[in-house]
C-alpha cells in the first residue's frame, strides 16, 4: 500500500538517521521543507521532498493536503494511563484546601489508586485503559510509554503489565512498558521498607523477565517515598534483568534523585520541578534525558521545569504528559506543547523537539520514531489549514488536527 501525500503546506522535523536527540541551542532549530510531498509504503516513511521534484510514481491513494502542516505524531514518554477509576474526589479536596502530599498522607493520592486497581477486575481496567490509548491516538500520539505503579502487590504489578502488554498487542500506537512497583510503600510496608524492596527485587522482577513484561524500570525518589539509596538498590536490580532506569525525580525536592539517575545510566530523568545547580550540572554531556511534565506543574499548582535554565545550560529536554488519575489526568500532548511555550518559556521549536525526537530518545524509540526520515515510521499529523506551526502552541485548546496516521494507517 503506497500512499502519496501532495501539496504539504510545511513539512516539519525533517531529519536524518543519525539524529536520535537535539540538545541546547540546536533545539530552537526545527528542519523543514516547505511545499512538500511524502511517500507512506506500508507503515513506513518511504520518501519525501520539494513539490517541484516529485518523482513520478504509481500509488494506491493521493491526499492533496494544500493549506495543511505535517509532523511526526507526538512522543509521549512518561504515563500512567492503566488505572482504576478516578480520584476527581481528591481534585475537589485539593481545591477546598489540601495539598496534593496531605492526601497522600490521609491514605489518598497512589494508595487509594492502588485499592482500586486490585478491586477491579484485569477485563474493566483493560475497557477502562484502552478508552484513554484511543483518546490520546485521536490527539496525536503515536508512541507512548506506559508504567504500572497502582497494583503494589506482586499480582497488581503483573495484572497491569499483562494489561499494557495487551494494549500492545491490539493497538497500532508503539508502546513501552515500565515497571514502577516503587511509586509507594503499601500500608503494611511503611516500617518494613527492606521487606518491600525485597518483594519488587525477589519476587516481582524475576516474574517480569520471565514474561517480558516491562522495558524500563522506574522509582519515585522523593521524600515521603523512595530515598536515594533506596532508588539506587531498585534500579541496579532492575539493570540485573536489563531493565533501564527512567525515574521520578525532583518533583517536589531536589534530593539527589537527579544524581542517582546520571550515575545509573538512566535513560530519563523525569518531572524536574525543583532543580538546583548541580542537577543541571550532572546532566551535562550525560546520556540521561531530562523529561518535563507542564501538565502535572499546571494541574497540582506547582512550579514548572526550568526549562530555559536547562537548554540555556545546553541541555536537551523532552516534553511528556505524565497521563494519570492523582496529577495529571490528561494525555493531551498539544496542551502539553502550549503549556511548555506559555508556562516555560520555550519556543515552539523547541516544544515540538521536545515532543517528538527527544521524547522518542526518552523512551528509545528514536531509531523509528520522532522525525520525518526514510524508514522511521508513517506516525504523522495532519494539521487543519493554519497560518503556521507557530499556531499550534498559541492556539491552545483548539484541535488544530484534522488527520492522525500511525504506522501509515489513517486513525478516525
Ligand atoms: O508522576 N509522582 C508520582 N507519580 C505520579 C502521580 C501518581 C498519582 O498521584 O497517582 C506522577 O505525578
Ligand atoms: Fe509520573
Amino acid at each position: 500500500m503506497t500512499i502519496l501525500l501532495i501539496n504539504i503546506k510545511e513539512l516539519l522535523q525533517v531529519r536524518d538517521s543519525s539524529v536520535s536527540k537535539v540538545c541546547g541551542r540546536d533545539m530552537a532549530v526545527l528542519p523543514s521543507i516547505k511545499n512538500a510531498y511524502l511517500v507512506i509504503k506500508d507503515d513506513l516513511i518511504a520518501d519525501y521532498g520539494e513539490m517541484h521534484n516529485i518523482p513520478s510514481l504509481s500509488v494506491d491513494s493521493t491526499i492533496d493536503v494544500q493549506g495543511k502542516i505535517v509532523l511526526p505524531t507526538w512522543c509521549d514518554s512518561h504515563t500512567h494511563i492503566v488505572y482504576a477509576g478516578d480520584r476527581s474526589q481528591e481534585f475537589v479536596d485539593r481545591i477546598n484546601g489540601l495539598s496534593y502530599e496531605e492526601i497522600a498522607s490521609r491514605g489518598g493520592g497512589i494508595l487509594n489508586s492502588a485499592q482500586k486497581l486490585n478491586e477491579t477486575t484485569e477485563d474493566k481496567i483493560y475497557e477502562e485503559s484502552k478508552l484513554r490509548l484511543e483518546e490520546i491516538m485521536r490527539l496525536g500520539t503515536g508512541a507512548v510509554e506506559i508504567k504500572s505503579g497502582y497494583g503494589l502487590t506482586v499480582e497488581g504489578e503483573l495484572k497491569m503489565l499483562r494489561i499494557i502488554k495487551r494494549l500492545s498487542k491490539n493497538y497500532p500506537i508503539s508502546i513501552k512498558a515500565t515497571f514502577l512497583g516503587a511509586h509507594a510503600f503499601p500500608l503494611k510496608y511503611q516500617n518494613d521498607h527492606q521487606g518491600y524492596i525485597d518483594l519488587l527485587i525477589k519476587e516481582i522482577l524475576p516474574e517480569i523477565h520471565r514474561n517480558k513484561l516491562a522495558d524500563y524500570i522506574d522509582v519515585f525518589c522523593e521524600t515521603g517515598y523512595f530515598s536515594v539509596a533506596e532508588t539506587e538498590q531498585i534500579i541496579k536490580a532492575g539493570a540485573q534483568f536489563g531493565l533501564k532506569a527512567k525515574i521520578h525525580v525532583n518533583q517536589f525536592n531536589s534530593i539527589g534523585g537527579v544524581q542517582v539517575g546520571v550515575y545509573n545510566h538512566a535513560l530519563s530523568v523525569d518531572h524536574l520541578e525543583m532543580m538546583q545547580k548541580e542537577d543541571i550540572e550532572i546532566l551535562k554531556n550525560s546520556i540521561t534525558m531530562p523529561v518535563a511534565l507542564p501538565s502535572c506543574s499546571y494541574f497540582l499548582s506547582i512550579p514548572y521545569t526550568p526549562a530555559r535554565a536547562m537548554i540555556d545550560a545546553g541541555l536537551p529536554l523532552a516534553l511528556a504528559t505524565d497521563f494519570n488519575p492523582g496529577s495529571t489526568p490528561s494525555g493531551n500532548m498539544n496542551f502539553v506543547v502550549a503549556t511548555a511555550c506559555i508556562k516555560m518559556k520555550m519556543t515552539p521549536e523547541e516544544a515540538i523537539n521536545a515532543a517528538t525526537i527527544n521524547g522518542a530518545y526518552a523512551m528509545g524509540l528514536s531509531a523509528s520514531h520522532g522525525s520525518i526520515t526514510i524508514g522511521k515510521k508513517a506516525s504523522l499529523i495532519i494539521t487543519k489549514p493554519i497560518t503556521s506551526f507557530y499556531q499550534l502552541p498559541y492556539a491552545f485548546g483548539s484541535n488544530l488536527i484534522e488527520t492522525v496516521l500511525i504506522n501509515g494507517k489513517i486513525i478516525s
